[in-house]
């Protein structure tokens, strides 16, 4: 059994890298990309590329519009899988999570800030892209909810940007840089929730397999890297990832 044989590799490994995308948090209720139905089913990527953001003050106006409606800025709650992860944190089995996810939910769940990188950059947060000031993004919702249509900076006026990476964006180097050292430097290496098609962060598994870590799948549909994994996993995550640590509990010796 899958879930058996990814216990045992856990209850192994010393240094796990834990990688998610948006189907970790579907069970919280936020739609992933590319599944039928998925956020990518409704609105058109090339509308969210940072050209498109700082071209005009309409084209920001209709992003506004857009993230206010859309469930990228919803408070949701972690799910089953999220906690099992903070969970592999406090048996001292996590490195870090490397997560494509803007939604927060690992930090949530109780995985310490600093374990949490986060490729893709966190929707609660807005930057000014003058003054560089960071504001919740909750306040800037309140303004938009108030009637303002395009949130300026309170302190300067400058054009406000969710802390998201948008297409086109150049990823967090330093959170780049530092993932990439961690993946390659694991045992083992867990995928969950991503179809892994968008690079550089789809890179990150092929650098632990390729530095001799072992590689694990969670995903409910078949990925390019499945062939390369120890494990996979086509069952979903929350389920999944209970089970798994149900029996690393058993196996752990109660010494420890
Ligand atoms: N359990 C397990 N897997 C799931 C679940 C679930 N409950 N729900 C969905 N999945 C799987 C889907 O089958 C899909 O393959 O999660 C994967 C999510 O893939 P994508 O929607 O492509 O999301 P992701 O891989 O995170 O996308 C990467 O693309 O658009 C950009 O910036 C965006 O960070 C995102 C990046």
């Amino acid at each position: 059994m899958e879930t058996e044989l990814l216990a045992d590799l856990i209850v192994a490994g010393k240094k796990v890298v834990v990688f998610t995308g948006a189907g970790i948090s579907t069970e919280s209720g936020i739609p992933d990309f590319r599944s039928p139905g998925g956020i990518w089913s409704k609105y058109d990527p090339d509308e969210f590329t940072i050209q498109k953001f700082l071209s005009s003050s309409e084209a920001r106006r209709k992003q506004w519009k857009m993230l206010t409606k859309s469930s990228l800025t919803t408070e949701a709650k972690p799910n089953l899988a999220h906690y099992a992860i903070a969970e592999l944190n406090s048996l001292g089995k996590l490195d870090c999570v490397v997560t494509q996810n803007v939604d927060n939910l690992h930090q949530e769940a109780g995985v310490p800030h600093d374990k949490v990188l986060e490729l893709h950059g966190n929707m609660r947060w807005v930057v000014c892209l003058t003054c560089r000031r960071r504001f919740p993004m909750k306040e800037v919702l309140q303004m938009i909810e108030q009637g303002t249509e395009i949130p300026d900076c309170p302190n300067c006026h400058g054009i406000l940007k969710p802390d998201a990476v948008f297409f086109g964006e150049a990823l967090p180097e330093e959170t780049l840089v530092d993932a990439t050292i961690r993946s390659q430097n694991c045992d083992l290496f867990i995928v969950i929730g991503s179809s892994l098609v968008v690079y550089p962060a789809a890179y990150m598994p092929m650098y632990a397999k390729d530095a001799g870590a072992k590689l694990a799948i969670i995903n409910l549909t078949p990925t390019a890297l499945d062939r390369y994994a120890a494990v996979v996993i086509t069952r979903k995550a929350g389920e999944t990832m209970s089970k798994v640590m149900e029996s690393v509990r058993k196996k752990i010796p109660l010494s420890r």
